[in-house]
């Protein structure tokens, strides 16, 4: 086990940390199976006179200056240097194909070399969608500041900036940057000076009601609930560890996190104005409409379409189709027929005997 823990990595080892990562995501079992995202707990109450015609559904919603075809995000996935950033370009193409927003993965490494800024440049391919530039908010604790998230939301004229919040994946990951003390402030004197909106987020492990209050205090715009029941980034990283002692004690955290679904209510009471990202373990178009109806406005997955998007035949691009058809099924199952009256709809109910 390690004594203090190891601080900034090099390049190589960024990169090299980034391709066992995103391997490790294509090729292994690294969805959580043990706590579920939640949203089984939940139903819609059928309405058989739902007196809208199916054609007629809008999808569509404005947020953050953008309009969307549908309220989804592909979810930020790193691995962006690999193959000159084709995975990155590949993800554009299928945003902006359908409209749908999309977070790039970590800049960091384009911020600490600059040579690998071009694997970022997605807004040629993507003229029109809605953008996130995203760093992990622990780099605040190690040199990062308000003129590096500025260059990462240049860098691919962003819409606006993510903060990504991974305590449990770091302190699972040889060498991570476990220095988590006082960020909120940091936060908070990013939100006043920047000229972007700054949403934060987590990738795994949910955002609890103290958390979101802290956020709604340190001035965010937004909050994506990253919540448990998808990709696990404790699988991830201990099956990446060459810790044995920390790899025997990732076991027993198998369980950790709050569920999506849960989160989404801890969340939806922190400030009205701020805007909810619900991801982690979406799957369906069902999810992301209990998801809509939970207070979230965008619903957003990772791990499927990264998947999907391997193949060049269009699977990634079926794999959206369905999911905004599902969406738009369950709004005509509860007759909705557009997304501001899906959010914190009435219809959707715990089911019975499902204590949260
Ligand atoms: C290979 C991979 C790389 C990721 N890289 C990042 C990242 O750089 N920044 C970030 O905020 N989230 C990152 N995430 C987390 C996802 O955005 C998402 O929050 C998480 O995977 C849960 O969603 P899912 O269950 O749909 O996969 C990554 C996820 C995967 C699978």
């Amino acid at each position: 086990m390690k004594g203090k823990r190891k601080k900034s990595i090099d390049g190589s080892g960024s990169r090299r940390r980034k391709e066992e990562q995103l391997n490790l995501s294509l090729n292994g079992d690294v969805e959580n199976g043990i706590v579920s995202p939640g949203f089984e707990n939940y139903r819609f109450i059928h309405q058989a006179l739902p007196e809208i015609d199916f054609d007629n559904i809008d999808t569509g919603i404005s947020i953050f200056g953008k309009k969307l075809s549908a309220p989804l995000m592909i979810s930020p996935i790193t691995g962006g240097t690999l193959g000159g950033g084709k995975l990155n370009m590949r993800l554009v193409e299928i945003a902006q194909e359908k409209n749908i927003a999309m977070g790039v993965g970590s800049q960091r490494i384009a911020i600490e070399d600059r040579s690998f800024e071009e694997s970022f440049k997605v807004r040629k391919i993507a003229p029109d969608i809605l953008l996130f530039a995203n760093l992990g908010a622990v780099q605040l604790n190690y040199g990062f500041g308000l003129e590096q998230c500025k260059r990462a939301v240049d860098m691919i004229e962003a819409d606006a900036l993510m903060l990504h919040l991974n305590p449990m994946q770091e302190v699972f990951q040889d060498g991570g940057d476990s220095d988590f003390s006082d960020l909120a402030g940091k936060i908070t004197s990013i939100c006043e000076k920047a000229e972007f909106p700054v949403l934060v987020r987590e990738v795994g492990f949910g955002i609890s009601a103290d958390a979101a209050k802290m956020l709604a205090g340190a001035g965010v715009a937004g909050i994506d609930v990253g919540g448990a029941g998808g990709t696990s980034w404790i699988k991830i990283e201990s099956s990446r560890s060459k810790d044995p002692v920390l790899k025997n004690i990732s076991k027993s955290f198998m369980d950790w996190g709050i569920p999506t679904a849960e989160s989404l209510e801890m969340v939806s009471g922190a400030g009205s104005s701020i805007k909810i990202i619900a991801s982690g373990g979406i799957r369906t178009g069902l999810d992301a409409a209990k998801a809509i109806a939970l207070g979230a406005d965008i619903a957003g997955a990772a791990l499927p379409i990264l998947k999907a998007s391997i193949d060049s035949g269009g699977e990634a691009e079926s794999l959206i189709d369905g999911i905004i058809l599902g969406l738009k099924v369950a709004m005509f199952g509860i007759g909705v027929s557009n997304i501001t009256n899906l959010k914190n709809n009435k219809y959707l109910v715990k089911k019975e005997g499902n204590h949260l």
